[in-house]
C-alpha cells in the first residue's frame, strides 16, 4: 500500500494546455520552450507543476528506467505502458510519445498504426520519430492521420550502430549541409518541431534561424528555440551523464542516504515509531488476548512499549 496520489494545487493552475500552436507562437514571440522527459506518474506531476511546456516520454526510458545499454530493445508496449502513466499525471504540458525502433521504419501503414496507438491508447498529443530524408514518407503518412509529428536530427540514438556510438554529429561542412537539408525537408513535410541532439551550437543556431518551426536542443547550444534534457540526468540519478547535461540535483546520493538511514532505523527497531503504527482500543485488545489465550513474547512486548515511549 502507498499514499493515494493527489492532484494538489500547482503552479500550473490557470495555465492553458500547451499545443503545437503554442510551440509555434512561442517561436514567433521569441519565447523559449521547455521540455523534459518523464516516464511515470509522479515525475509527470512534478514536471507539470514546474510549468514545463512539454513532456517527452522518450525511448531513453530503455536506458534510464529499464537498464538497457541503448534504446534499441524498447518496444511499443514498453512505450505505451509509460505514456499511460505520464498522461495520468500531466494536465497542461504537450505530451509527446517517442516512437521506438522498428515501429515506423518498415511500412507507412505500420508507422500510422503505431503512431495512432500513442494518441488512442495512451493519451499522448503528438509523436516523435528519428531521422531525416529517409523518414519523410512516414512523417507525411502519420500527419495525414491527424497526428502531429516532431522530428529528431543529429545524434539519433536508434541509429547508434550506424553512427559508431553516442557521439556528436554534423561536425563537417558536408554533414552540416546535410543536416540543414534534412531539417528543411522535415519542416516541409509538416513536422511541428525538431529535436537537435548533440550537434555544434553554431549549426543548431543557424538551423533554428532558418526554420519557421521551433527547434528543441539537447547538447546543441543556446541558439535553439527550446531545450530538453533527460530528467534522470538533470536530477543526478546516475554517476555518469553526457557532457551537455547540467545536474540540478544529486538524487543518487540522496537516495543512498535515505536507504541507508532506513536500514539503520529498521535494524535498531527505531522505525516504525508509534506515529507510523495503527492501534486498536484496549478493550478490543483484551478481548482478543482473552480469546486466544496467548500474549506477545517478552522481547516483542518490550520493543512495542519502548516504541510507545518515544
Ligand atoms: O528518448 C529521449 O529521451 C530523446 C531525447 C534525448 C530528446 O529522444
Amino acid at each position: 500500500m502507498t499514499t493515494t496520489p493527489q492532484n494538489t494545487p500547482t503552479q500550473s493552475e490557470g495555465r492553458k494546455k500547451v499545443t503545437t500552436a503554442t510551440f509555434r507562437a512561442n517561436k514567433e514571440r521569441g519565447e523559449s520552450i521547455t521540455m523534459l522527459t518523464a516516464y511515470d506518474f509522479p515525475t509527470a506531476q512534478a514536471v507539470d507543476r514546474a510549468g514545463i511546456d512539454a513532456i517527452l516520454v522518450g525511448d531513453s526510458l530503455g536506458m534510464v528506467v529499464l537498464g538497457y545499454p541503448n534504446t534499441l530493445p524498447v518496444t511499443m508496449e514498453d512505450m505505451l505502458h509509460h505514456c499511460k502513466a505520464v498522461s495520468r499525471g500531466a494536465r497542461y504540458p504537450l505530451l509527446i510519445g517517442d516512437m521506438p525502433f522498428m515501429s515506423y521504419q518498415t511500412t507507412t501503414a505500420e508507422a500510422v498504426r503505431n503512431a495512432g496507438r500513442f494518441l488512442q491508447e495512451s493519451g499522448m498529443d503528438a509523436v516523435k520519430l528519428e531521422g531525416g530524408r529517409d523518414r519523410l514518407d512516414a512523417v507525411r503518412a502519420i500527419l495525414s492521420a491527424g497526428i502531429p509529428v516532431m522530428g529528431h536530427l543529429g545524434l539519433t540514438p536508434q541509429s547508434v550502430n550506424l553512427l559508431g556510438g553516442f557521439r556528436p554529429q554534423a561536425r563537417t561542412a558536408e554533414a552540416a549541409r546535410c543536416l540543414l537539408e534534412d531539417a528543411l525537408m522535415l519542416q516541409d513535410a509538416g513536422c511541428f518541431s525538431l529535436v537537435l541532439e548533440s550537434v555544434p551550437a553554431r549549426l543548431a543556431a543557424f538551423v533554428s534561424q532558418r526554420l519557421d518551426i521551433p527547434t528543441i536542443g539537447i547538447g546543441a547550444g543556446v541558439g535553439c528555440d527550446g531545450q530538453v534534457l533527460v530528467t534522470h540526468d538533470l536530477l543526478g540519478l546516475f554517476e555518469r551523464a553526457p557532457k551537455f547535461v547540467k545536474r540540478y540535483a544529486n538524487l543518487s546520493t540522496e537516495m543512498a542516504r535515505a536507504f541507508t538511514e532506513y536500514k539503520a532505523d529498521v535494524d535498531a527497531h527505531a522505525f516504525p515509531a508509534v506515529e507510523h503504527s495503527v492501534e486498536m482500543p484496549d478493550g478490543e485488545w483484551d478481548e482478543f488476548i482473552e480469546a486466544t489465550g496467548h500474549r506477545l513474547d517478552e522481547a516483542a512486548f518490550q520493543r512495542f512499549t519502548s516504541s510507545l515511549a518515544r
